[in-house]
This record gives C-alpha cells, sequence and structure tokens, in this order.
C-alpha cells in the first residue's frame, strides 16, 4: 500500500475536519502518500484528487463543515458513475480509500468495495442513524447546537408565557431529539420511533399551564412532520400560546465538540490501519467506547434500536 485518499461525502458533520486530519496524519506518519478528495464521490468520478502534508490539515480540528467540501452525487448512484469511479481510483493508482459520510455514503463504499476498490467507511453523519455504532462523528456537536438554542429559546418562551416547538433534523431518526430533549429538561419529545398523541401533548401544556409553570419546550424530530402544523393545532385544541422555531442548518456548523473530535480521531486512526493491515470493505465504529470495525454489508443490514429507556427518563423526569 502506497497511496491513500479520503473524501467527505453527504451531509456535511462536525468533526468531519477532525477525522480527515487523522487520516491524513496517520497516513503520512506510515509513509503512505494521502490524497484528498474534493467534493466526495462527484469528485472520484473526475478526479479532483489533492496531495496532502502535514499541514494541509493544520487548524482543522476544531471546525464545522469539512474542507474537502461534500456532494450528494447522484451520478455515483448508478453503476455507470461507480465505474468511472472504480476507473479514476486505479489511473492514480489509489490503493485504499477512506470514505466518511452516513447510510449513501458506505452505500457507495460497498458499491466500490464490489469492483475490487479496498474501501473503509468512517461513520460522520449528525443524525447518528447508524445501527453498528453507538454514535456517529457529528451527533455529539449537533446536540450541543441543539441545547445552546433550548437555552435561549427557554429565556424568551418563558418571559411570555409560551409553549416552544424546536424542531431538529435527523431525518428519520428521533436521536437528535432525544438526546438533546433529555440534556434540555424539555417537556416534550416527539420522534418518530414512538407513538405521539396530540391529546396527550395538549393535556400536559394545560397542566403545567395549571401549575403556573411559564413555559414549556417541547422537541419535535423532524421526521414526525412539520413544527408549523403541530404550532397551529396545539393553538386551535387549547387555549395557549405556541411558537416554534425550526432550527435547520444552525444544528450542522459551528466548533466540533471534544467527543466528536476524539472519536474522529480514533475513526480515522483506525481506517488507515485496517487498510494497512490489507483489510477493505469495512467500516469502523465505536461500541461501549471501544473502536470496532466491521464488514460494511453487516453493517447496513442491521437495524437501529432505539434507546426507549432514555425516552422514558426523559418523560419521568419533566
Ligand atoms: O443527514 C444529515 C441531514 O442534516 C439530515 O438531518 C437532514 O434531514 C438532511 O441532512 C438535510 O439535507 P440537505 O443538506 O441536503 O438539506
Amino acid at each position: 500500500m502506497k497511496n491513500i485518499a479520503v473524501l467527505t461525502s453527504g451531509g456535511d458533520a462536525p468533526g468531519m475536519n477532525a477525522a480527515v486530519r487523522a487520516v491524513v496524519r496517520t497516513g503520512i506518519s506510515k509513509g503512505l502518500n494521502v490524497f484528498g478528495v474534493r467534493r466526495g464521490f462527484s469528485g472520484l468520478i473526475c478526479g479532483d484528487f489533492e496531495k496532502m502534508n502535514e499541514s494541509s490539515v493544520s487548524d482543522i480540528i476544531q471546525r464545522g463543515g469539512t474542507i474537502l467540501q461534500t456532494a450528494r452525487s447522484e451520478e455515483f448512484r448508478t453503476e455507470e458513475g461507480q465505474c468511472k469511479a472504480a476507473n479514476m481510483i486505479r489511473i492514480f493508482e489509489i490503493d485504499g480509500l477512506v470514505v466518511i459520510g452516513g447510510e449513501g455514503s458506505f452505500a457507495g463504499a460497498m458499491g466500490l468495495s464490489k469492483k475490487g476498490i479496498m474501501c473503509i467507511g468512517v461513520p460522520g453523519t449528525i443524525d447518528n442513524d447508524l445501527a453498528y455504532t453507538d454514535f456517529s462523528i457529528g451527533f455529539d456537536t449537533a446536540v450541543n447546537n441543539v441545547l445552546d438554542a433550548i437555552n435561549k429559546i427557554r429565556d424568551t418562551s418563558s418571559s411570555h408565557e409560551r409553549v416552544s416547538i424546536i424542531e431538529v433534523m435527523g431525518r428519520s431518526s428521533g436521536d437528535i431529539a432525544l438526546y438533546s430533549g433529555l440534556a434540555g429538561g424539555a417537556e416534550g419529545i416527539i420522534v418518530p420511533e414512538m407513538e405521539f398523541k396530540l391529546e396527550n401533548i395538549c393535556k400536559l401544556l394545560v397542566e403545567r399551564k395549571n401549575k403556573g409553570k411559564l413555559h414549556s419546550i417541547i422537541i419535535l424530530a423532524e421526521g414526525v412532520g412539520d413544527s408549523k402544523q403541530l404550532e397551529k393545532q396545539i393553538m386551535e385544541s387549547v387555549n395557549i400560546e405556541v411558537r416554534a422555531t425550526i432550527l435547520g442548518y444552525t444544528q450542522r456548523g459551528g466548533n466540533t465538540t471534544a467527543f466528536d473530535r476524539i472519536l474522529a480521531s480514533r475513526l480515522g486512526e483506525r481506517a488507515v490501519e485496517l487498510l494497512t493491515g490489507d483489510k477493505g470493505g469495512r467500516v469502523v465504529g465505536i461500541k461501549n467506547n471501544a473502536i470496532i470495525d466491521m464488514e460494511i454489508g453487516e453493517a447496513l443490514s442491521m437495524k437501529k434500536e432505539f434507546r426507549r429507556e432514555l425516552y422514558e427518563l426523559a418523560a419521568k423526569l419533566q
């Protein structure tokens, strides 16, 4: 193994830069040439490679986003696109590829592995929706970004004695809502994994108001539905003022937390070690605080288990 490459793909996640840094510096320390691929699989298809050195990754461990840029490549989803990418890897004599991204990116890495390319997947997505790993890079930072917003919204919410619905990202996963709701002491957490009844929420809000509570915070995962719609439904059902805030992309940016930086550094290192140990077609992850690796297909076939006990704890502590 002489040359390896690294790319970031799909939605960006804070900590991707820390992972790129770990891959580049671990690779160089093992005597490898390390190339960065710009714009994910799109850049792979057109051979957009850049040779990296130690200083290419200076001053990025803390930064959100990805210095390599990212993309959701439609062309790469096709057989033709994957063949073009595999050819480009051969033309540039890349012996191993590290793919940092989520489920879709791992499916791409699996496609390349089937074409004989040595690939390792590193989980980078704020959604935390990959079943084989306890955490993915970016999730902790996103949760902390939501907590920051909860604190600010609570101030104005209690001044006006309002209910605030805070809509968070996560695609079809409720993890960002669950963890930020528990950590932020939210009065309600609505996630796709658990059934929710409008009547129950309304009852809770009326009871709180009658007890003289100044505000209530409800965290709504985007996978459940539209927060503006819920705002309207609650106001129509009970005589309480409600405001919805969609946090959107603020969750994905900003300084990366220590947890994500350390996770990214450990996962990036393991990815390179696997390649130099002649192992491809695998993903790395974290289980009970130990770094693990697993065959890509197996990881993608696992079904994510929702942390129901955390959901129940949040309800108990309301
Ligand atoms: O997968 C990460 C994520 O931020 C999801 O939580 C969200 O649904 C989606 O990406 C938004 O995608 P885009 O960046 O394409 O708008």
